[in-house]
């Protein structure tokens, strides 16, 4: 549909109203931003206000938008102010919704009224200048246009140009505004530590619903996403905005409906115990808000994030790079780790075909349990008499690349680091230092901390042929003082320990080309598109149970592709008690960057035979799974079979997932329609043992995707992979 539409719309309005994403009418004020999919205007009142004009389906006329205006107040208890729709609202005026911009001035006033200055366009960037209606205090809003995704970036920069001091109570990144209207819903993600990116879905009213993190990293609790739709959209079908926070420490998301029918969603760093100081001079800039439109459905709006996150924000050597079949052993030894027992896992991962072997927790200093050693990144003599390098050539001579577990901002208080440096953890002097699975966090705010962990992780990366970190994270923040600095600096601390902890990541990217990290925080508690632009993959969830991982991994799916999901294998039971085969099991983990965390000293000849096909198999299907186009054709939130569709760019290959929770009265499992296809094409059909209904192998595109496919799925946690490719490369 959409491939259609579009080439109609570039023939009827020529190439010309497509080039540029941005353009500028000086006779009505007006910019507009085209994309593929979407429009989006804003413009300049008679008074200088910059207002949200539309934001919606593809316009092409700048002529058809209305100028804009200064509203009139509705009565002395609703002022025009509210009505405004302003772009980028300061805190001043009769204005009561959430600003985008609160502070107060050394002299005590606080009212902040942001009126046009100037703007410059340069290519798919545009930059607006507000001012302050008396001070110098500008912000700067940026646009960066993602056209062939239908997204935009908005950050501000704010500065203060005054010469008294200001504190920033307030910096969001944007405001967007829905077309006014009600009946909208939101969808968010929630959950908890090995619960993580559970998808809701419910009705927006008046009032104001926050979604934040007030945990100094990005959390388990919510997921800085947000989708609103027009309250009928379904996968396919229906208007959705949608949007993203780039920010891995305090965020705050908040969704408003004004008493005027006005849904606004308002993001950036959280409001809560921020107080940013900014000297006459100086600025602060805000994280990037990533948001689109789409008018098909969760399921596209799913698919242009996934495609933004794959072609533009991860870093580049991520984006040209498949992620490897990994193997991990935390769950098979935990601390246990040792020189030759790894070597033995290593030998097995390496016949299943692994290609990338990683040592978690437990190889440095005295970490035997979770009490002591983290902080001291040496390695540990008794578990490993030759160094790591006896170990990373076995793991190399296997023909695998090798990675390791680090978690750098934490310290046990057993251990060297925190006797030398105690002042290092983040503190409030003489009060308790909250322990959390006994540790500390140091503060990285401090520049000092942040030398010291890039030290520390650069001369692993230089010692030893590491390919690849797992960088943990395994607490959140408490008593986040830092007593070095004035106490009116103290706050920085939310935002500067971010800055630090991208500044380690992005300095180590540099000087070690070749290495990979992933994003962990206990499982997914640091899954965010700030991290990931310095990141390979993240590391979804400690909760590896297959089935709870399908509703993870369907929430995860909504807003971050399939490549950035990393997915084990472990053993049965695991965290419900629950025991699912180990086919199943793979299939599930199959769905996003294949993993093996299983303890393969417990793996029957079996268990090998057929990890070793499914592995095989992940291989070849690996390029339609990492690359290609996600179609969540039935939920596990609402059947109970579960089918998710994965379609290569050229459509000449799918692969279609599908699970039975359990059967009840030996009914068949819903018809899978399947989606993305060339309806013209002929495709051969084939399940992995035999598990599809039917005697032809081949099917037109046009069938499969009308008629549907029958699987045979029975009993508990069935599960099958059908592979879907076009029938001429058979011939
Ligand atoms: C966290 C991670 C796990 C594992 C342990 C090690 O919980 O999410 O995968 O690395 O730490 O302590």
């Amino acid at each position: 549909m959409r491939s259609v539409a579009l080439g109609l719309m570039a023939t009827v309005f020529s190439l010309q109203a497509f080039a540029q994403s941005i353009t500028y009418s000086p006779e009505k004020k007006i910019w507009l931003i085209k994309t593929a999919v979407s429009s989006y205007a804003m413009g300049v009142s008679p008074e200088g206000q910059l207002q949200h004009l539309y934001w919606g389906g593809p316009l092409w006329r700048i002529e058809d938008l209305p100028a804009a205006s200064k509203k009139n107040d509705i009565s002395s208890f609703d002022p025009g102010q509210m009505l405004d729709n302003e772009e980028y609202p300061g805190w001043g005026g009769p204005r009561y919704y959430e600003p985008a911009l609160k502070i107060t001035r050394a002299d005590g006033d606080r009212d902040l009224v942001l009126r046009y200055v100037s703007h410059q366009i340069r290519g798919d960037e545009l930059d607006i200048t507000l001012k302050d209606i008396r001070d110098d205090l500008e912000a700067t809003l940026h646009y960066r246009v993602y056209e062939d995704v239908g997204i935009i970036a908005r950050w501000s920069t704010i500065r203060n140009k005054t010469n008294q001091k200001i504190t920033i109570e307030s910096a969001q990144s944007a405001a967007w505004y829905m077309p006014r209207g009600d009946g909208y819903r939101l969808s968010y993600l929630s959950g908890r530590w090995a619960a993580e990116t559970q998808l809701n879905r419910e009705p927006i009213h008046e009032g104001m619903k926050v979604l934040e993190s007030r945990l100094g990293h990005t959390g388990h609790n919510l997921n800085p996403w947000f989708a609103v739709d027009s309250g009928d959209a379904l996968e396919e079908s229906g208007r959705v905005w949608f949007g993203a926070l780039a920010w891995s420490g305090n965020w705050r998301i908040t969704v408003e409906q004004t008493p005027y029918q006005q849904v606004r969603v308002t993001g950036g760093f959280n409001t809560f115990d921020f107080a940013y100081p900014l000297e006459p001079g100086q600025s602060l800039e805000t994280p990037q808000f990533y948001a689109g439109f789409t008018s098909e459905g969760f399921g596209e709006a799913s698919q242009l994030m996934h495609k933004l996150e794959r072609e533009y924000i991860q870093p580049l050597q991520a984006k040209a790079r498949l992620r490897p079949v990994l193997y991990n052993s935390w769950e098979a030894t935990e601390f246990n780790v040792s020189e030759e027992g790894q070597k033995t896992l290593a030998d097995k991962a390496a016949k299943l075909g692994v290609e990338l072997f990683v040592v978690d927790d437990g190889w440095f200093g005295a970490r035997n349990t979770d009490h002591a050693g983290l902080g001291d990144w040496v390695v540990n003599p008794k578990k490993f008499p030759h160094g790591l390098n006896s170990l990373i050539e076995h793991v190399n001579k296997l023909g695998m690349d090798f990675g390791l577990w680090v978690e750098p901002e934490m310290v046990n208080p057993d251990s060297n680091l925190y006797r030398a440096h105690p002042d290092w953890v983040m503190n409030f002097t003489g009060r308790p230092r909250s322990e959390l699975r006994n540790q500390f966090i140091l503060n990285l705010a401090r520049d000092d901390v942040r030398d010291y962990i890039f030290g520390v992780l650069d001369k692993l990366a230089s010692e030893y042929k590491i390919r690849y970190f797992k960088w943990d994270m395994n607490r959140t923040f408490s008593e986040p003082g830092w007593p070095d600095v004035a106490p009116d600096q103290q706050k920085e601390l939310w935002v500067k320990y971010v800055l630090n902890f991208y500044d380690i990541l992005a300095r180590l990217r540099a000087k070690h080309p070749n290495l990979e990290i992933e994003s962990c925080s206990g499982g997914g508690g640091r899954v965010d598109l700030g991290v990931l632009r310095y990141v390979d993959e993240f590391w979804t969830s400690d909760n590896t149970e297959a089935f709870d991982r399908l509703r993870i991994q369907e929430g995860f799916s909504q807003a971050y592709a399939a490549k950035l999901m990393s997915a084990w294998v472990t053993d049965v039971p695991n965290q419900n008690g629950r025991s699912t085969s180990l086919e199943y099991r793979f299939l599930v983990a199959m769905q996003g960057a294949l993993g093996v965390g299983a303890n393969l000293n417990k793996w029957t000849d079996d268990d090998f035979a057929l990890g070793t096909r499914m592995i095989a198999l992940y291989k070849q299907i690996r390029p339609v799974v990492q690359s290609g186009q996600l179609f969540r054709l039935l939920s596990p939130r609402t059947n109970d079979t579960t089918a998710n569709e994965y379609v290569s760019p050229d459509k000449n290959d799918a692969v279609l997932f599908g699970f039975r929770h359990s059967q009840e009265y030996n009914t068949a499992p819903p018809v899978i329609y399947l989606r993305g296809l060339n309806a013209r094409a002929v495709y051969r059909v084939e399940s992995i043992e035999g598990k599809l209904a039917g005697s032809t192998a081949e099917y037109s595109g046009a069938y499969l995707m009308q008629n549907g496919l029958q699987l045979v799925l029975k009993g508990d946690f069935d599960s099958t992979a059908v592979l879907i490719q076009a029938a001429d490369k058979h011939r």
